[in-house]
């Protein structure tokens, strides 16, 4: 436990100086106590780094087509048991207006499978067309895409874009998605952050093949990046996969460990309560006794490290269909005005609050990738 505090001191004072073997004991408290003091230590440096309310961002999973073809997804190509959707432009704006009406949600996060299927006339129309009604900041989540597309986008409104790279290891990724190249992956994220997106990406935890020293490489990336946000999520085997009788490798508590040591090495990165989390929290019953009043495996990441809430506002007839992995999908009736009052109860169990406003990057300027900064370095 003294050593590991020592660790801990060393992260929070010089999180450059960490090396991954540093990364991987953070990675393995000895101990409950240990595990404890970790999760209050990220808590305190993102109550910090990025104060005390939450951000609430909306989410419309607009499309399932996907072109990529990754062996852990329930949208890759090759699942026929999907039923497509694809909405259209009018439809993905009024989602957005409908729930406005619920909530003043700071960011409306646009995402989808990789689908080619749209023009990107119609992309910027619906960026412009949601920031014109909300006044919001527009986050995009449509994988990889050409110089072009990005930057048309950020030039019609887009304030930033997620793009998880999901595993930092070439020779997992190669085998996870074989329709694309780690290298290709990274290259679009350099693409982002060099036209000034607030940038986000992060990883799949637990995959299969994945060990404690690939999460620690991957979370040293996600340091050496600086990215403005950092997502990590527990992977969950979708049967209609080829990953689908993969047992759960992550649970409740290893998520919870992951994100509070990427808090502390990225501490001014915004950081999701995923909803996988929230998922296999439904089954794995062990943080309930850490947490009794909570409802939710995700309000427990809000004391570990992470700060954001990302809410489903897409239409109820679509949900089940965005399914990514299994239980994903929420219950029907009025599911934002549900969500909603159920997502403030736990932040106020919390004596938190949700953050008015858009939530960006507390960084200032955002999207400088280190490769722009050396490229500026040159002129003095
Ligand atoms: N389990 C957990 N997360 C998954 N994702 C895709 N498939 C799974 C799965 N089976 C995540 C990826 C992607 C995000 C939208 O969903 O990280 O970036």
């Amino acid at each position: 436990m003294i050593a590991y505090t020592a660790l801990l001191d060393k992260a929070i004072v010089n999180p450059e100086g960490l090396s991954t073997n540093d990364v991987m004991a953070l990675l393995t408290p000895p101990s409950l106590a240990a595990t404890r003091r970790l999760w209050q230590t990220a808590h305190l440096l993102r109550l910090d780094a990025t104060g005390k309310c939450i951000h609430l961002r909306a989410i419309i999973e607009f499309s399932n087509y996907c072109r990529q073809d990754c062996l852990y997804c329930g949208l890759r190509q090759g699942n026929r048991r999907v039923a497509r959707y694809r909405m259209t432009p009018d439809a993905i704006v009024e989602a957005a207006i409908k729930a406005h009406k619920a909530h003043q949600f700071g960011t409306y996060v646009l995402q989808s499978g990789e689908d080619p299927g749209y023009d990107l006339e119609d992309l910027e129309w619906v960026v412009q067309e949601i920031k014109l009604a909300t006044n919001a900041a527009v986050t995009l989540s449509i994988g990889e895409r050409s110089y072009g597309v990005y930057q048309a986008l950020q030039e019609a409104g887009a304030d930033r874009f997620l793009l998880k790279f999901e595993t930092s290891d070439g020779n997992l990724f190669r085998k996870l998605k074989p329709t694309t190249t780690l290298e290709q992956r990274l290259g679009c994220l350099d693409t982002l952050r060099g036209l000034g997106y607030q940038t986000g990406s992060g990883i799949i935890l637990g995959l299969p093949g994945q060990d404690l020293e690939s999460v620690a490489s991957d979370l040293l990336l996600c340091r050496d990046a600086d990215y403005e946000m950092v997502s990590i999520g527990p992977f969950i085997p979708h049967p209609d996969t080829p990953l689908g009788s993969v047992s759960l490798a992550s649970n409740v508590c290893s998520t919870l460990t992951t994100i509070a040591v990427a808090r502390l090495l990225v501490p001014n990165a915004h950081m999701p309560a995923t909803t996988a989390l929230g998922v296999i929290g439904q089954n794995d019953k062990w943080w309930k006794s850490e947490a009794p009043k909570l409802q939710d495996a995700r309000s427990l990441a809000l004391m570990a490290g992470a700060n954001v809430l990302m809410l489903d506002v897409t239409p109820a007839k679509y949900r089940a269909s965005y399914s990514i992995y299994p239980g994903k999908a929420s219950a029907d009736g009025d599911v934002i005005c549900d969500s909603i009052w159920q997502t403030k109860q736990d932040v106020s169990n919390l004596s938190m609050t949700i953050c008015p406003g858009r939530g960006d990057s507390p960084k200032q300027p955002w999207g400088r990738g280190s490769t722009d900064v050396k490229r500026e370095g040159h002129f003095h």
